[in-house]
């Protein structure tokens, strides 16, 4: 099929490179063009991403500026970035930016093509917010074109093996002519496929990360209380996963969930539903849980070493392992405290000095070895290679269950 994807982000950039890769014809359309350049000429991810350079080398993009450039295009995936405001309403300006400029191209369009947003998008903006900006083109939704929401579940590190192997592939169609295009996409793929409305579709996408987000504060709770009781949460995690009601995924308890996704999207559907007059308690709780569950491993680490002028080292930035992505990082919330105590911060990770030190350019990056010559260590990131330090005769605060640290003088583990 001919696929055009406008956003050259995460979502868009691993989209575009597995729908080429699957012999479709696919035109990347980005406002950036150092970004295209980069992915055209040098083959090269903007952002860090397993095997996507790799893939980016085996495949052809067509990249362009220029929105004209969708005319021959069956479907037209947005992909653009939907960022937060502070008090977690959906950041909207790049959406309808993009959408303003397809309509602008649709106007010159003569076949039926469908567009469809993959970007995480509140309940009703496919509908409020995409459909009466096409609209402006003059041409009629359902005649003329047809609109899906067809919402991406990659993860980070894994997004190209999450891309070609979804768990489910849900089509939101604004008609069946709509979603019939997407599904012929889709078919081919070896996964479940849930043909639905559009604002259930943006909410399937919303609830399915507050869902997770919610396992890992529910996890993060009982090891709150597992800690005072001596208990290993981790046995219990393991004790409670064979019941496939609840699944032993993402039952891992430590200084909670971050990235560019989960916390986003939790606080997109409670100032949603704050919208629309409903107090949502636990997505709060489970929000306002994680917001402190990273300061417990201050508060643990303060037990053993008073924080003014002592080095602490760090050990991880990146919000997981297997990213150089910091956005939301729980290292972010337990570096602004260990500054305001007056600690010394000597910071290690594999991939995201770069990105943290924009951030938080006053603190030291070192080696390993030299994070493990502080006077204490917090665990943030559970990197293998942690796995393979020498921690004796350390102190070691564990937000992430470390293995290999329990070896260290002093060990604490933040909720186990
Ligand atoms: C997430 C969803 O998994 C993905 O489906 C969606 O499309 C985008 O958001 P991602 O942001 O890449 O993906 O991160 P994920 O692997 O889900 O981890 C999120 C956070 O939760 C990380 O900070 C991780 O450390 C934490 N986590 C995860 C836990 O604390 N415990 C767990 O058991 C699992």
């Amino acid at each position: 099929m001919k696929i055009s994807v406008i956003g050259a982000g995460y979502v868009g950039l691993v989209t575009a490179a597995c729908l080429a890769k699957l012999g479709n014809d696919v035109v990347l359309i980005d406002i950036d063009e150092d970004k295209l350049e980069a992915i055209h000429n040098n083959r090269v991810s903007p952002t860090y991403e397993e095997g996507l350079n790799e893939l980016l080398s085996q495949v052809h993009i067509q990249v362009s500026t220029d929105y004209e450039k969708i005319s021959p295009s069956d479907i037209i995936f947005i992909c653009v970035g939907t960022p937060s405001d502070k008090s977690g309403s959906i950041f909207l300006e790049h959406i309808t930016e993009a959408t303003t400029q397809i309509a602008e191209a649709l106007k010159r369009k003569l076949d039926y093509c469908v567009v469809a947003v993959k970007s995480t998008v509140a309940p009703g903006t496919t509908e409020e917010v995409v459909i009466p900006i096409l609209a402006t083109s003059g041409r009629k939704a359902g005649n003329d074109f047809g609109v899906c929401m067809c919402p991406e579940f990659l993860r980070e590190g894994k997004a190209i093996h999450d891309f070609m192997n979804p768990a489910r592939v849900i089509i939101g169609e604004y008609d069946s002519k709509s979603g019939d295009m997407l599904y012929k996409l889709y078919q081919s793929f070896n996964a479940p496929i849930l043909r639905t409305n559009l604002r259930t579709a943006e909410m399937i996408k919303l609830a399915s990360n507050a869902f997770l987000a919610t396992k890992i504060s529910f996890i993060n709770e009982v090891g709150n209380i597992c800690k005072q009781l001596g208990i290993d949460t981790y046995e219990v995690a393991k004790g409670m996963g064979f019941d496939e009601r609840i699944g032993s995924k993402f039952l891992n308890a430590g200084i909670g969930f971050g990235g560019s996704c989960l916390p986003k999207d939790l606080k997109m559907l409670i100032a949603k539903a704050k919208e629309t007059g409903y107090e949502p308690t636990i997505l709060e709780g489970v929000l306002n849980l994680n917001e402190a569950q990273a300061l417990k491993l201050v508060e643990s680490l303060k037990k053993h070493v008073p924080l003014k002028d002592a080095v602490i080292g760090l050990l991880g930035l990146a919000f997981k392992p297997g990213t150089d992505d910091v956005r939301d990082s729980r290292a972010i919330k337990i570096v602004e405290v260990l500054l305001q105590e007056g600690a010394v911060v000597k910071a290690y990770d594999p991939l995201a000095v770069k990105n943290f030190g924009k951030l938080f350019p006053q603190i030291e990056y070192v080696t390993k070895e030299e994070v493990l010559n502080s006077d204490a260590i917090l665990i943030v990131t559970e990197w293998e290679e942690f796995n393979h330090l020498h921690y004796k005769g350390k102190i070691v605060i564990d937000g992430r269950r470390v293995a290999k640290a329990r070896e260290a003088r002093i060990y604490e583990g933040v909720c186990w």
